[in-house]
């Protein structure tokens, strides 16, 4: 099952997406690391709902929905510190971290019959799984229908390790619906082709995504009997290039690439870390946010090198491009470029889906996409 071009391009499907599907799923915020002290704090969007994620003490972390219970103003920003109380900017309603209601200014005047018990923040569902906190903004959202299918099978690495380092995030502006990039990366047929000059392949029976759930993992299989994150090729070129691997991931047969439905990809190798996070902007644009791990001393700050790099927003966009896409040695490019090329031929009246190819390492894995789409948003 295809979808049809008003998938990827009306506003009426991206609200339907917004109010089912990203509003009513769980979705990756941050690192417990990020958070370090008491009162540490960090927002983000999902779906449709603020929501703000807080370290209450050595123990705990919360995640609250991001508004007052006053007269509803988003209560915190970007990322930060709250001290002891969050305070909102409006009237200084106060809340303690737990999220109780600490008081209201003038009180007694104001609100002489003030239930303060009712007017704790509204708390939305939280989730860890190896140092990523998930966040979902149903409190009663059990996060282990989420993380199950995939926990037995994931990737070794631990970010909190010592060798293990940061460089900093991309943030790719990208000219394509959501979903056209989800199917890309997914997409197992065309990495011996869109890719030939970079990653090389592999071919579809060297390579295969397993379905666990509405998950996917991706593993290469050019080697008989043995499942790699990387492609024999990459392998022997990483040996080359990298003095040595990060050592938690100093191990075979976990996945090289993790898709987390709806919008989340993992890239796990034995030299590197990635998360990728997809938010749709509008129905013809999303934004892409890669934070990326590698073995300390060896990674570094290489943003300035990627095609498209503007210092000043310190965003990647394809309208500054200075050379073709082909060209770059470069595969996110390459794909981004492709990504926005079928967004393009989707904006013509004449476009229909053609057939998807047919197995585990070709085209498989966007019909277990749509399936998993369609079960989400019934209707
Ligand atoms: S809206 Fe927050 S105190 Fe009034
Ligand atoms: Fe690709």
């Amino acid at each position: 099952m295809t979808f049809t071009r008003d998938a990827y391009l009306s506003q009426s499907w991206l609200d339907r997406e917004l109010n089912e599907l990203f509003s009513e799923n769980w979705q990756f915020v941050c690192l417990t690391s990020d958070l370090q002290k008491v009162g540490d704090y960090i927002t983000a969007k999902i779906g449709l709902f603020p929501i703000v994620v807080l370290k209450l003490d050595d123990e705990q972390i919360a995640a609250y929905h991001n508004l007052c219970r006053h007269r509803g103003t988003t209560l915190l920003e970007g990322k930060g510190n709250v001290g002891k109380s969050i305070v909102c900017p409006y009237h200084r309603w106060t809340y303690r971290l737990d999220g109780r209601l600490k008081g209201a200014p003038q009180m007694k005047t104001c609100f002489p019959d003030l239930d303060r018990a009712k007017l704790s923040l509204k708390p939305a569902g939280i989730g860890v799984f190896k140092g990523l906190i998930f966040v979902n903004p149903d409190p009663k959202a059990d996060f282990e229908d989420f993380i199950g299918p995939i926990a037995d099978k994931a990737w070794p690495h631990d970010l909190e390790a010592k060798d293990v380092f940061e460089t900093p995030a991309l943030h790719y502006k990208l000219n394509c619906n959501w979903k056209v990039f989800v199917e890309n990366a997914i997409d197992g047929y065309h990495l011996a082709y869109l890719h030939e000059q970079t990653l090389g392949g592999p071919v579809v029976d060297e390579n295969l995504w397993e379905r666990h759930g509405d998950h996917m993992i991706w593993y290469a299989t050019d080697e008989a009997d043995m499942r790699h994150a990387l492609p024999a090729k990459n392998r022997k070129e990483a040996k080359a290039w990298w003095a040595s691997k990060i050592k938690s991931a100093d191990s075979v047969g976990y996945g090289g690439v993790y898709f987390l439905f709806p919008a989340m990809l993992i890239t796990a190798t034995p030299y590197s870390f990635s998360i990728s996070s997809l938010h749709p902007t509008g129905p013809t644009t999303c934004d892409m946010k890669v934070r990326q791990f590698g073995k300390k001393g060896e990674i570094k700050d290489d943003r300035k090198y990627i095609p498209g790099y503007d210092k000043a927003t310190n965003t990647i966009r394809s309208e500054l491009w200075t050379k073709a896409a082909l060209d770059t040695g470069d595969f996110q490019t390459e794909d981004i470029w492709i990504c926005e090329k079928v967004q393009e031929g989707l904006t013509s009246p004449s476009y229909e889906p053609g057939p998807l190819s047919k197995g585990p390492g070709a085209e498989d894995p966007i019909g277990w996409f749509h399936t998993s789409l369609t079960k989400a948003m019934p209707h």
